[in-house]
């Protein structure tokens, strides 16, 4: 707003804005249409600005593209960060672990594909096509890239929070990795009722688990299977933090994207920390820095929860989750640059999926094998 207002105060300032806006409206009407079944290109950021000073950590999402598409009174929201180009990967989750199950809510975040990658255009009509038939495309307006991947988190929960203040929980995870959303929604629904039943699956495999649950408090929710408070700061490479961003040697505590919950108040406050977080003190690392970074200024800790996870490169998902009925997430052969072809690890998501309904079917818990 004060940029705005300073630019009124000077008439010089004041014609220059207005001819610039009028610009930008005509090309936006003119392309529009031209080629109404083209993509409208809007201005995109293209790299995040580790440099500048004075600027807030600002999601570019746009609310009136993005529009609401759970039911109101859904308990659980399973954000997946997926990638734009990933169209086949997001079928064949919609068809095994992001199945419909009652009150749950599944929404893809992607980015925007970058001028550079081969068909752009194509993939941008693709991806309006998901949108239109599945309703489960939240679209960022940053470009798909590795340190983008933080905008993915934090419009996740706000986009969350806008058209669902009063969904309770929420679930976060990745597109390369095996969930049992089963499992998942079980604990979605034991945070809200406190109830379960005496032979279901939690309290056969991890009674602890339903107790620490139901004696938790639900305002600061915030629990993932991967939980650490001394990982090393690495300086180079891909997760790598700069010297100015986190002078300390070892992480603030975070949990692995792999997956955590988190509560729709914890949600809340990370979304009011992003507002006034200084865009050169971000690490871009999605998990380390939501759960982390963002989490320390925002006053809150991601901390453990009794679910386990499985990082491995045996594509062999299936296999680990007959053999630890609380496997929860797994990760598939995307994730681990495990070998095959893209139908052998699409067939790993489709195994293990019949195994996770198999073992929380009780009527036959025993039958299922490896
Ligand atoms: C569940 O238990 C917690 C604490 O043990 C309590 O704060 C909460 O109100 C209970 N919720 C329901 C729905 O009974
Ligand atoms: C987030 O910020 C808004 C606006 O300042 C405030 O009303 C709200 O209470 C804050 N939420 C939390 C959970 O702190
Ligand atoms: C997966 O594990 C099972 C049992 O440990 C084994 O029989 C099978 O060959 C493994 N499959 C792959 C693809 O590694
Ligand atoms: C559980 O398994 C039985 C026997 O295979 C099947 O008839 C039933 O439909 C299954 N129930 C669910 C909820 O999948």
């Amino acid at each position: 707003m004060w940029l705005i207002r300073k630019k009124l105060a000077t008439h010089a300032y004041a014609i220059v804005f207005f001819i610039l806006f009028g610009i930008c409206l005509y090309i936006t009407f003119y392309d529009k249409t031209i080629s109404p079944t083209l993509p409208v290109i809007t201005p995109l950021i293209t790299v995040h600005t580790k440099t500048s000073s004075g600027q807030y950590l600002d999601v570019h999402l746009d609310l009136a593209t993005n529009s609401a598409m759970c039911q109101k009174h859904d308990y659980l929201i399973i954000y997946v960060l997926s990638t734009i180009t990933n169209v086949q990967r997001r079928q064949v989750i919609r068809s095994t672990w992001g199945s419909k199950q009652k009150g749950v809510c599944f929404v893809f975040i992607v980015g925007q594909v970058s001028g550079t990658t081969a068909n752009a255009g194509e993939y941008q009509l693709k991806i309006n096509n998901e949108k239109r038939e599945h309703h489960d495309v939240v679209q960022i307006d940053h470009f798909e890239s590795y340190a983008n991947v933080i905008y993915k988190e934090i419009a996740a929960l706000k986009w969350a929070n806008h058209f669902y203040p009063d969904i309770p929980y929420l679930f976060k995870t990745d597109d390369d990795l095996i969930v049992d959303t089963i499992l998942v929604s079980s604990i979605g629904k034991l945070l809200l009722t406190n109830v379960s039943l005496h032979d279901s699956f939690l309290v056969q495999n991890r009674p602890n688990l339903v107790s620490s649950i139901i004696s938790s408090n639900r305002e600061t929710f915030f629990r993932g299977g991967w939980a650490t408070d001394y990982q090393p700061t690495l300086r180079d490479g891909k997760f790598g933090v700069s010297e100015n961003v986190w002078p300390h040697a070892v992480l603030p505590a975070y949990c692995s994207g792999f997956g955590w919950f988190m509560s729709k108040n914890i949600r809340e406050r990370l979304v009011n920390a992003s507002l006034t977080y200084p865009i050169e003190k971000a690490a871009w690392v999605g998990d380390v820095f939501v759960s982390g970074f963002l989490a320390k200024e925002a006053n809150v800790k991601c901390t453990g929860l009794e679910i386990d996870f499985a990082q491995t490169a045996s594509a062999n998902c299936s296999c680990l989750m007959v053999n630890n009925p609380m496997l929860t997430v797994c990760s598939s052969s995307f994730h681990s640059g495990g070998g095959g072809t893209e139908i052998q690890r699409y067939l790993e998501y489709q195994k293990a999926w019949q195994v996770i309904q198999l073992r929380h079917n009780s009527t036959n818990r025993e039958i299922y094998a490896c």
